[in-house]
């Protein structure tokens, strides 16, 4: 039976690298199974420290790896007859036979452990990784806070989460509190980088603050937010969004602020923007995901940010991408996305 779902979306799964585990929940030597992108995976640790995921059933008779198996060196041993599975998810010992059937091999995924996270990459064409996740030099960084980490898993498609970022005019109406002005957004990185920086004015019990706002996001999983103007270094909020299926993700958020902050900002932080999030669940999680919204001019981070993200599919979003003849003039979405190397680009007007 179908389960029912409660909103409909038309979106693939995205490209790109995505968070399956923090590091510090896998020491060496152990396992666990973990399902994203609507499979069925296996991430573990060799004794030597370097993680690994795998598709998680068996080459052999198709035992779950993550239910039972165990690591041996730089291996994981399956728990039903004991084949040996190494790194690059090949069979590397069968225990009782001397010959190993050249197909004997699990898919092993790319993997980068970078900011406390493991992360894969993950491709609809299962092309290999055209791109390299941030390595934020904050985290763990001198000067700077032992992060702090949260996550929470939403039913909502991952697009529709990280558009909250480019969305301005809702922060009135979800989180009473003012829509920031004159946005400034800049391209890098061959244009898989995108930076939103504003500024907003904040009344605290610390005082007045001017924070500058620094937003990069690296293709559809990974954020940062760096707010600067108070304490020495600032804050940074570092967020990774993984699609668990079509219509759920899971995000996880770290947050380290400088170390003069330690004790007001830093430990005030993540439960205001704990709050914060919550206030959009209700929206996320009864919205649809409109591939050809009606946008007003006042939209114009929502449309950069509807262009720009269609480089991370493989398939086309929308009738307009699949046929071009189809397109009407004010269809939000006309060319591909050029890369301007972290250079402003006005955004267009759209009526
Ligand atoms: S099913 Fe894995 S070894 Fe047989
Ligand atoms: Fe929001």
């Amino acid at each position: 039976m179908k389960l029912p779902v409660n909103h409909d979306t038309s979106l693939p799964l995205p490209n790109g690298w995505f968070c399956v585990a923090w590091s510090k929940d896998l020491v060496p030597g152990e396992v666990k199974r973990v399902y994203y992108f609507g499979e069925e995976l296996v991430v573990y640790r060799t004794r030597r420290g370097k993680a690994v995921v795998l598709n998680a059933y068996c080459a052999h008779l198709g035992a779950h790896l993550g239910q039972g198996g165990r690591v041996l060196g730089d291996n994981l041993r399956c728990p039903f007859h004991g084949w040996e599975f190494g790194p690059s998810g090949r069979c590397e010992t069968i225990p009782y036979c001397d010959t190993i059937p050249p197909r004997a091999r699990v898919r092993s995924w790319d993997v980068r452990e970078v900011n406390r996270m493991i992360l894969v990459w993950r491709h609809a064409e299962g092309e290999p990784p055209s791109w390299e996740p941030p390595e934020l030099p904050e985290i763990g960084g001198e000067g700077w806070t032992e992060p702090i980490v949260h996550e929470v898993t939403v039913g909502v498609h991952m697009q529709d989460m990280a558009e909250n970022n480019m969305d301005p005019q809702h922060f009135l109406y979800v989180h009473h509190g003012p829509p920031e002005e004159d946005a400034e957004i800049s391209y890098g990185e061959g244009g898989r980088f995108l930076r939103v920086r504003t500024r907003h004015a904040h009344e605290t019990p610390y005082g007045r603050f001017t924070v500058d706002l620094e937003r990069d996001t690296w293709g559809l999983g990974l954020t940062s937010v760096r707010m600067m103007g108070f304490g020495e270094k600032g804050l940074l909020m570092y967020t990774s969004t993984s699609p668990i299926d079509e219509h759920r993700c899971i995000s996880r958020w770290l947050i380290t602020t400088g170390e003069d902050l330690a004790d007001t900002v830093g430990a005030e932080f993540l439960p205001w923007a704990i709050e914060g999030v919550k206030q959009d669940f209700p929206i996320w999680e009864n919205k649809i995901h409109r591939p050809d919204p009606v946008l007003c001019k006042a939209d114009r981070e929502l449309i950069e940010f509807r262009k720009w993200v269609r480089q991370f599919y493989s398939h086309p979003l929308t009738q307009a991408d699949a046929d071009p003849r189809e397109a009407r003039a004010e269809r939000l979405v006309h060319e591909p996305v050029v890369a301007h190397d972290l250079e402003t680009v006005e955004a267009e007007g759209h009526a």
